[in-house]
């Protein structure tokens, strides 16, 4: 049995006392889970989430990263730089920095790659357009995204990584792919890592659900036979709401 993962993405969202008070408020409220529970923030709230969460059961991730370790980057962080200051996890190919970031399949691969030479687990973000799903295209999209993002990796490495299926369409909008949807969509990308890794990465890798979870929908979604939790944007900012979710299931 795979284990449940409920990641928040802050997103541009959260001053660092904002931060704190979050990580105050949820920590009685979801420390008998045995979901993993994570919260992918802003770099400036970083250094003071991680303190906020010692001795807890909630992990804290990056939302995006460079590939070089160092160098003339203005304005860049490296995987070095956020796994020396303990964070555990980084959001990479999020649908948000390919729309607005120039993010390519290239650079998800190479980001991938520099994320696992540090130690860092990478929650790697695809998903299709509303038109990519009018057209019909969305499994052959997400199945060829993941392909991309994998690439060069061995099986080892695979099994670090968390895939994040996030329908575009479904990120910000109140509209929920269904249950039987994403399930489905989630079971496409699972074979694809089946034909390329084998059985044992394949029912062994974490895949989430994003898409404007909120705890009205999740157990439902979470309940399905693929999906492993979510990746939740907005209703991960407020405590009790970010709390239910992870508790649904
Ligand atoms: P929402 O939950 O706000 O739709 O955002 C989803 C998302 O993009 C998480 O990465």
């Amino acid at each position: 049995m795979r284990r449940k993962v409920i990641a928040g993405n802050w997103k541009m969202n959260m001053l660092p006392n904002e931060a704190m008070t979050f990580i105050e408020q949820i920590t009685p409220m979801v420390k008998s889970t045995q979901n993993e529970v994570i919260l992918c923030v802003p770099y400036t709230d970083l250094f003071y989430c991680l303190l906020g969460v010692q001795n807890t059961n909630i992990k804290i991730g990056a939302q995006n990263m460079h590939w070089e370790e160092k160098g003339g980057y203005t304005g860049e962080v490296s995987a070095q730089m956020l796994k020396s200051i303990g964070v555990e996890y980084v959001i990479i190919g999020h649908s948000e920095r390919r729309q607005y970031f120039a993010e390519k399949d290239e650079t998800v691969n190479k980001k991938i790659k520099s994320a696992l030479q540090h130690e860092l687990k990478p929650i790697i973000c695809v998903g299709e357009s509303l038109e990519q799903r009018e057209q019909g295209k969305q499994t052959e999209i997400i199945t060829e995204q993941t392909k991309l993002a994998l690439e060069g990796l061995d099986s080892n490495q695979v099994k670090k990584c968390m895939i994040a299926y996030e329908p575009i369409w479904a990120i910000g909008t109140g509209k929920t792919a269904t249950s039987e949807d994403a399930n489905e969509a989630i079971k496409s990308i699972r074979n694809e890592i089946r034909n390329l890794y084998g059985d044992e990465v394949a029912n062994e890798i974490i895949i989430l659900y994003g898409g404007s979870v909120k705890s009205e929908n999740s157990k439902e979604l979470f309940s399905t036979s693929d999906i492993d939790g979510g990746l939740v944007g907005g209703a991960s900012l407020k405590p009790e709401e970010f709390a239910k979710i992870c508790l649904s299931v």
